[in-house]
């Protein structure tokens, strides 16, 4: 096994969209699934995305409620610069229709940063061609990507017509209303460049979309003129060479998206075609070098282990460089279209610590300050569903602080994003001891939160103790549960975090008054938290012991993962848990639990676990090997390593699950190594799986780059 390249070998029409995903590019800015460059009319998922370029999609839902978002915020599919449509002798180049595919190859170098495509292909007209691609997305200039793509006839001297296009009447599939979402404004071409300078249809991004081709034989630069092709939303310049047998024709194509005008982008095409293909190539090198000497893992004795962790490391430097501050880490990043919106709870809980200890604590804080920016959006959004008094709500998913998530299950009740949002401020803090954050910004941030905590319990004259009703926890095959423990436990928490530190910080600014302080400490003494007195566990939600407690192990083969196989009342009724839940709590607030209690939560919960979040296994992992269940520790391990390698949910061909990465991160950094920071600094309880013989990686801990090796 290659552990710095992803090697995938034969064509299968089966595994074009999963491999899609697989082999996707990004540089933080921007990215795409890999799709062909050629037309494909077999089974395909097309998506280039910008980053921050979203679209307001009206909600369809089949029963409003009040208090829904009008719209969903859309991670926006955008035109399209790789195209080609090429004719060998007259015939249309397409892998679904040839007669015979050989030798397909696709790898994706993680090193280097760059993808490559091979194959021998015999199209209809019996004409057989052999064809290399290489792309790269260029991390220096984040508005240019390249690629070259040669064509060599095997068999016979052929005529090639290349038609290398723009194209911007591209669709999303999940459009709501199956509408374009830009609006074509300029298109325009001279000496092998193109534009199309296209508006999203209402957010207004206005982006040009450009190319420039540049064509060989064997090496030698043609002095050709192109033919242009222009229709409503596209651009194509055509280009016709005969090519001998055996010799090879190449195109080089520079393409991308500015938000700049014809001129300027016509401009930055010029600069990237001084830079050369190979020139952007040695460049992409050098920068992916930098990347990884900081943020590599090294694993020895153990292949699958080492190149899982290094894809994961490599999709997260694809997806976010920390470079611009409205930018954030979607679930799928650059890689497909669910999830729509950008952000969610996930960049709080689970990437903060991995952008953190590889990139610094400026890029963390950068995160941070994303949601100290929606704070007045948080607070409008809370209004709408009657809380006052500055009380806020962040929204489950979002791309410009409002929220945009239409399901009631979520939106209204999966309110603990909160609480992961001020833990991730503690986390900050913790970790680099830089207090300006939260004196300059977090504490606004907290005490808002808090507001609404303080707002949302209430007080059961029945158990004379505060109780959150009508939630969903973490695991979202249950819904509308009341006293979700995590949400329970977090509420807690922020309210005495908030508390404390408005105390600490009150020479600064009175943050609060001592009625509400009195109030909060009040919720903090008395809030309720599920316990079951016969397993000695705290309970996920009221009512869990009720349900039909059969383990995992239980559900027959081919039933799984149940939400491809069952009803979904089905799954809300029984006891299985997408995702780390109530051990979430014990994940996060590991110190104020002992051994022996988080042993026995591990114990009761793990059993009823299907890990079909991929944002499950991870924390399973950093606790077993809390409790020195290294094996287990191992397999979960690979579980969320290779969730998207070996497809683990079936589900890869929709796109990466970007966000989980992080969590294989942790459950190594934190998982195996045992790094915890305590009292300003980094301990370490190493814990290997058998099989591996050394493990070391470096973090950037206070200013200061550190080199771990076990
Ligand atoms: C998980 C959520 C997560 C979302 C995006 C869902 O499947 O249940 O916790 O925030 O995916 O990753």
């Amino acid at each position: 096994m290659n552990t710095w390249n992803i090697i995938v070998e034969g064509f299968n029409k089966a595994e074009v969209t999963k491999h899609e995903s697989i082999f996707s590019l990004g540089n933080g800015a921007m990215g795409m699934r890999a799709n062909f460059e050629e037309d494909y009319t077999g089974d395909t998922l097309q998506g280039s995305y910008i980053g921050g370029v979203y679209y307001p999609d009206k909600t369809r839902v089949g029963w409003w409620k009040n208090g829904y978002p009008e719209y969903f915020a859309k991670v926006l599919n955008a035109p399209s610069w790789i195209g080609l449509h090429i004719k060998i002798d007259g015939e249309l180049l397409d892998l679904n229709t040839c007669l015979e595919v050989k030798n397909f190859r696709r790898q994706l170098n993680m090193k280097e940063g760059w993808y490559e495509r091979r194959f021998t292909a015999t199209l209809p007209n019996g004409v057989e061609i052999a064809v290399k691609v290489v792309r790269l997305l260029s991390l220096r200039y984040d508005e240019i990507g390249a690629l070259r793509y040669e064509i060599s006839p095997l068999n016979a001297d052929t005529s090639i017509e290349i038609e290398s296009y723009l194209d911007s009447g591209i669709k999303n599939n999940d459009a709501n209303w199956d509408e374009l979402f830009w609006n074509t404004l300029e298109i325009s071409s001279e000496n092998n460049c193109a534009t199309i300078l296209a508006e999203t249809k209402k957010t207004a991004f206005k982006v040009q979309t450009f190319m420039e081709n540049h064509l060989f034989i064997e090496g030698k630069e043609l002095n050709i003129s192109e033919k242009e092709n222009r229709k409503e939303n596209y651009i194509g310049l055509q280009y016709e060479v005969t090519v001998k047998q055996n010799q090879t024709f190449r195109i080089e194509k520079y393409g991308g998206y500015t938000p700049l005008t014809k001129s300027k982008t016509l401009s930055k095409v010029r600069d990237a075609q001084a830079l050369t293909f190979e020139g952007l190539l040695e460049m992409q090198k050098e920068d992916w070098a930098a990347i990884w000497e900081t943020s590599d893992i090294v694993i020895e004795g153990d292949e699958k282990a080492q190149q899982g962790i290094r894809f994961n490391i490599f999709q997260l430097n694809q997806t976010y460089q920390g470079k611009y501050a409205h930018l954030n880490i979607g679930p799928k990043g650059f890689t497909g279209e669910k999830y729509g919106g950008s952000t969610y709870w996930d960049t709080e809980a689970y990437c903060l610590p991995f952008y953190m200890a590889t990139k610094g604590a400026e890029v963390a804080r950068n995160l941070l300050l994303y949601r100290y920016k929606q704070l007045p959006q948080a607070i409008e959004n809370a209004q709408k569903l009657g809380f006052t008094g500055g009380a806020a709500l962040y929204p489950m998913v979002t791309m410009n602080g409002e929220e945009c998530h239409n399901e009631w299950e979520i939106t209204f009740e999966e309110i603990h994003r909160n609480g992961a949002i001020a833990f991730a401020i503690y986390n900050y803090t913790r970790y680099t001891g830089d207090e300006s954050y939260l004196k300059e910004y977090g504490m606004e941030v907290l005490i808002a939160i808090a507001r609404f905590w303080a707002q949302r319990v209430n007080f059961s004259e029945e158990k004379k103790q505060y109780v959150i009703l009508g939630v969903t926890g973490p695991n979202e095959y249950e819904n509308n549960v009341n006293n979700n423990f995590y949400t329970n436990y977090l509420a807690s928490w922020c309210l005495s975090y908030a508390a404390t530190m408005a105390l600490k910080y009150k020479s600064e600014k009175q943050w609060v008054t001592i009625k509400e302080l009195k109030e909060w400490s009040d919720i903090v003494e008395h809030m309720y938290l599920p316990y079951s007195e016969k397993y000695d566990v705290y309970l996920q939600q009221d009512g869990f012991l009720d349900k039909d407690l059969k383990p995992v192990s239980a559900i027959p083969t081919g039933e799984r993962p149940l939400n491809q196989h069952w009803s979904w009342d089905r799954i809300l009724r029984s006891p299985y848990i997408k995702q780390a839940d109530t051990l979430q709590g014990f994940y996060f607030f590991e110190e104020r639990f002992t051994k022996e209690q988080l042993q026995k939560h591990y114990e009761f919960y793990e059993p009823f676990t299907v890990h079909e979040s991929s944002l499950s296994p991870c924390v399973h992992s950093v606790l077993a090997s809390a409790l020195g269940k290294t094996e287990e520790a191992y397999a979960l391990y690979l579980r969320t390593a290779r969730l998207d390698l070996d497809d683990y949910n079936k589900e890869v061909h929709e796109g990466l699950h970007i966000t989980s990465m992080a969590g294989t991160w942790l459950s190594i950094v934190e998982g195996f190594a045992g790094m915890r920071v305590k009292n300003g600094a980094l301990t370490f309880t190493p814990r290997l799986p058998k099989q591996w013989k050394r493990l070391s990686f470096k973090v950037i801990f206070r200013g200061e780059v550190k080199e771990v090796i076990i």
